[in-house]
């Protein structure tokens, strides 16, 4: 089941501006917001860089092209190619936080069908789990590692995180998709079965348009992405720190 996408426009906001009030109310509703309508020449960075500051790409850059790269192939899961991606939080993995809040915006979109950017609601989800496990999800400590790909780019580390964690007054869900975690256990494998069946009921499907954005809570949702056959969809993405 795919619930409605709520949107934002900035047709009649002040020119070239994104109305951060309503994308933080939007976030915080329905953890993201979807905002149409920016004008040609809108500064993607610097606007969403009102939200919290930008932080580094895997590579070092602040803003990723999402797009299908001839040396990626659908073998594996990356952004970078055309299949299917499986529910996920960004850099679950990566030693220290993950980032508050993830933007997309769109180059260029398919003409084909398929290229939705998917989201739901992990707090939800988080909510349909009994106490003890909540508590076993806050308490367990799991070792990570870089995806085969990032592996073959020489991107290597280790860090160790539980799947929830209080930070502040917040909690950050990290929803692993696939073979980064070097020790599967039983509760982990109930926790990614679960929230992949309740991705599956509850998702919106957002196909971004050019001249639209798209940012999510990246602490609270989950986001996948339905596989395409037009190759040129062009996506950009950016990475914002915790809230300044
Ligand atoms: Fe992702």
């Amino acid at each position: 089941m795919t619930v409605p996408v709520i949107s934002i426009s900035l047709a009649d906001g002040p020119a070239g501006e994104l109305d951060l009030g309503r994308v933080r109310a939007s976030l915080a509703r329905e953890g993201y917001a979807y905002v149409r309508d920016v004008p040609e020449d809108f500064d993607y960075v610097g606007q969403l860089s009102r939200l919290g500051a930008p932080a580094a790409q895997f590579d070092g850059a602040i803003v990723r092209e999402v797009r299908p790269e001839p040396t990626v192939d659908n073998t594996v899961f990356s952004a970078s190619n055309t299949r299917e991606l499986m529910p996920h939080t960004e850099w679950f993995e990566y030693p220290s936080h993950p980032p508050r809040y993830v933007a997309l915006w769109c180059v260029r979109q398919t003409e084909g069908p398929g290229g939705e950017t998917t989201l739901a609601d992990a707090y939800s989800f988080v909510r349909t789990l009994t106490a003890r496990d909540r508590e076993h999800l806050l308490s367990s400590v799991y070792p990570w590692q870089p995806s085969a790909v990032l592996r073959k780019l020489g991107i290597d580390f280790h860090a160790d995180h539980p799947l929830l964690e209080r930070h502040g007054g917040d909690v950050i869900v990290r929803f692993p998709c696939d073979d980064r975690c070097a020790r599967f256990d039983d509760l982990m494998e109930r926790f990614l079965t679960a929230g992949r069946e309740y991705f599956a009921a509850h998702h919106v499907a957002v196909k971004i348009e050019e001249r639209a954005v798209l940012v999510w809570d990246n602490w609270r949702m989950m986001h996948a992405r339905n596989a395409f056959t037009d190759e040129v969809r062009h996506l950009r993405r950016l990475l914002v720190s915790a809230t300044v």
